[in-house]
């Protein structure tokens, strides 16, 4: 990271002021550089005040998403980790497992230059318009029961978005969040998983919201944003919240929510398998997620994993 970013990142998960002397310190850099780093953070956009004897503070007066909003709208006791810019928010977690973290922990970043999405695909994650964040829950749970995760992921967005918004999300199986025609939401949930004794011992679960980015590349058909007028630091409490109460065993009636809010069932659909691809009529949401799908010959089969397409160009 940049010394800009460096600083940026402490001012937005400071409350209180930090001396120029201490930012220098840490950073191993001169009073100057640090001053540098200020002026060009003040010029990109940054209310930053700076007192004599105390130091920099961040004044948010631009509905930033950082630490400390998010904090103020948090109800669920975890830390909370703000970064201008990362690779990959999900990747930025399992390093942090790896170096030995603990507990529960969100992650959440401005801009992703390697944002990651399902079955090795990227995730366009441009700057101050999405939000991009991780949460790492330890359920401590066999992998079977942990394979809800993905589908509560979805349930819990769309709880958010009805609760803060005007919109009406919908959820394409398996766990894509559609709004007004477009995918507004990807999730991308993986596990750390003690395979010795069968124990999922950490969940990364994976979002990423298109909040107000209008443009995106040509390959990306489906997209579209949320397009609302809401606090982003606000949405990333709430879905965490949800997330938190589903990891701590509230996972009442979200079978049921997901399914109401699902916008493949009565509908033709693709899906492929080993290579072959089939069509058929998504039927039902069976209690873990799956989708059961009618076939042609009008036989019957669950899908437990993978992709399906509604369009058919
Ligand atoms: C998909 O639509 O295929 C899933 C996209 C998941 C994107 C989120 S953004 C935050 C987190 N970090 C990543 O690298 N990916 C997930």
């Amino acid at each position: 990271m940049s010394l800009k970013n460096e600083i940026l990142f402490e001012l937005l998960n400071s409350d209180d002021y930090i001396s120029g002397e201490e930012l220098a310190e840490k950073y191993n850099k001169s009073r100057a550089g640090v001053w540098k780093a200020i002026k060009a953070l003040i010029r990109d956009g940054y209310n930053i005040e700076g007192i004599t004897n105390k130091g920099y503070k961040l004044i948010d007066d631009r509905n930033l998403v950082s630490a400390q909003s998010i904090k103020k709208h948090l109800k669920s006791d975890i830390d909370v980790l703000y970064y201008p810019s990362v690779d990959s928010t999900n990747n930025l977690c399992k390093r942090l497992l790896a170096d030995g973290r603990k507990g529960c922990f969100l992650v959440v970043a401005n801009e992703q230059t390697a944002g990651r999405g399902r079955q090795g695909k990227s995730f366009y994650s441009p700057a101050d318009t999405g939000i991009y964040f991780s949460l790492v829950t330890r359920p401590n749970l066999p992998l079977q029961n942990a394979v809800t995760a993905t589908t509560a992921a979805a349930v819990c967005v769309c709880k958010a978005i009805e609760t803060l918004t005007d919109k009406k999300p919908e959820i394409k199986w398996v766990n894509d969040v559609f709004v007004d025609g477009g995918k507004i939401c990807g999730i991308l949930t993986e596990a750390i998983t003690n395979f010795e004794e069968n124990i999922v011992e950490s969940v990364i679960v994976g979002i990423g919201i298109n909040v107000n980015t209008s443009e995106f590349p040509v390959e990306l058909t489906e997209a579209g944003c949320l397009n609302a007028n809401v606090n982003r630091s606000e949405l990333v409490a709430k879905i965490c919240d949800e997330l938190m109460s589903v990891a701590d065993g509230d996972c009442k009636g979200f079978i049921d929510y997901y399914r109401h809010h699902s916008m493949v069932l009565g509908r033709e659909i693709r899906f492929i398998q080993n290579g072959v691809v089939t069509s058929a009529t998504a039927i039902a949401i069976d209690e873990t997620g799956g989708l059961e799908v009618e076939l042609k010959d009008k036989s019957r089969t669950v899908l437990r994993s993978g992709e399906i397409s509604l369009r058919f160009n």
